[in-house]
């Protein structure tokens, strides 16, 4: 098996939503940030593949395995970390482990120890009680104390602090450094993502606009500036989230239309928080 994730031709449709033929892979061994602006899809696109919402049609592999068929199988292989806690309130961090250990076959209690003292999470206190950071960081201890081959995290950094965010970073980099595991890491504060994930995808208003690896993305387009003068017919059709006023212009460039720039141009690489920025702006689409 050579994927985490297959998603083909994904599509469902809200009253005001639709997600339309979302497609991407993310091969086993690789972060794939998820990156859309609020309200794209992510949420949905993940409540899909974990076969909590019924698509319209597509399909979805996980693990080599169909995610509605093997269902109950694909559970034991992954796990899940929303923005939200789902362990009982006023569970303490040594009752967590009882009431979990028993749904998973590959349960590893002196696995789950070590994370805890690891991550320095106090066993006697309250679910309730921990930081947003500790709570996240008993999540993770439960999923990979059953050694999740597949963690799909749903905005996981919102609301962390800095050295959280690091920490947390950290633990993601060594949880898949033996090749065998692969993480799926939905967010918008995109900062993250330049550090850790190997492929991005994005998405805007229930499309994908991009996935493959986060250098193609990064080096498929650049920030272009200019003076009015500058903006000629050809190339101002070609730029996405174009900003233009009497004192000149800004938007990006697929790398692909670079014959249109001239020497006047300034072009910059940019981070995708800008990419993410300039496609929200516009309506086009890149293939
Ligand atoms: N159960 C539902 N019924 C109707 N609309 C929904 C439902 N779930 C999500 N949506 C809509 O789908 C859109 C995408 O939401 P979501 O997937 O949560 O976005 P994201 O996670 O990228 O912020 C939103 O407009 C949201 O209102
Ligand atoms: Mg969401």
């Amino acid at each position: 098996m050579n994927n985490a994730i297959e998603v083909q031709k994904l599509c469902k449709s809200y009253k005001d939503f639709s997600l339309n033929n979302v497609s991407f892979t993310l091969p086993m061994g690789y972060i794939m940030g998820f990156v859309g602006q609020n309200g794209a899809g992510k949420t949905t696109t993940i409540r899909l593949i974990l076969n909590m919402v019924q698509r319209n049609s597509g399909s979805i592999n996980i693990l080599g395995m169909d995610n509605i068929k093997d269902e109950q199988k694909i559970k034991q292989d992954i796990a899940v970390v929303f923005d939200d806690i789902y362990f009982v309130d006023n569970w303490r961090v040594r009752e967590v482990e009882k009431a979990l250990k028993d749904f998973y076959i590959n349960w590893n209690s002196s696995l789950y120890s070590e994370y805890v003292t690891k991550f320095h999470l106090p066993v006697d206190k309250k679910v309730k009680d921990l930081s947003r950071g500790m709570k996240l960081k008993l999540m993770l201890a439960v999923a990979m104390s059953h050694d999740a081959k597949l963690l799909i995290l749903d905005e996981p950094t919102s609301g962390l602090d800095p050295v959280a965010r690091e920490e947390l970073l950290d633990i993601l980099s060594t949880y898949i450094s033996d090749g065998q595991r692969s993480i799926l890491f939905s967010t918008h504060i995109t900062s993250d993502l330049e550090k850790i994930a190997d492929y991005i995808t994005l998405i805007k208003r229930g499309n994908i606009f991009y996935s493959g690896t986060k250098d193609d993305l990064l080096e498929g387009f650049c920030i272009v500036k200019g003076g009015p003068e500058d903006l000629e017919a050809p190339l101002r059709e070609k730029i996405i989230g174009l900003t233009a006023n009497k004192t000149g212009f800004s938007g990006l460039l697929p790398a692909s239309e670079s014959k249109y720039l001239t020497k006047e141009i300034i072009t910059e690489t940019p981070s995708i928080d800008e990419i993410l920025v300039y496609i929200s702006k516009g309506e086009e689409t890149y293939e």
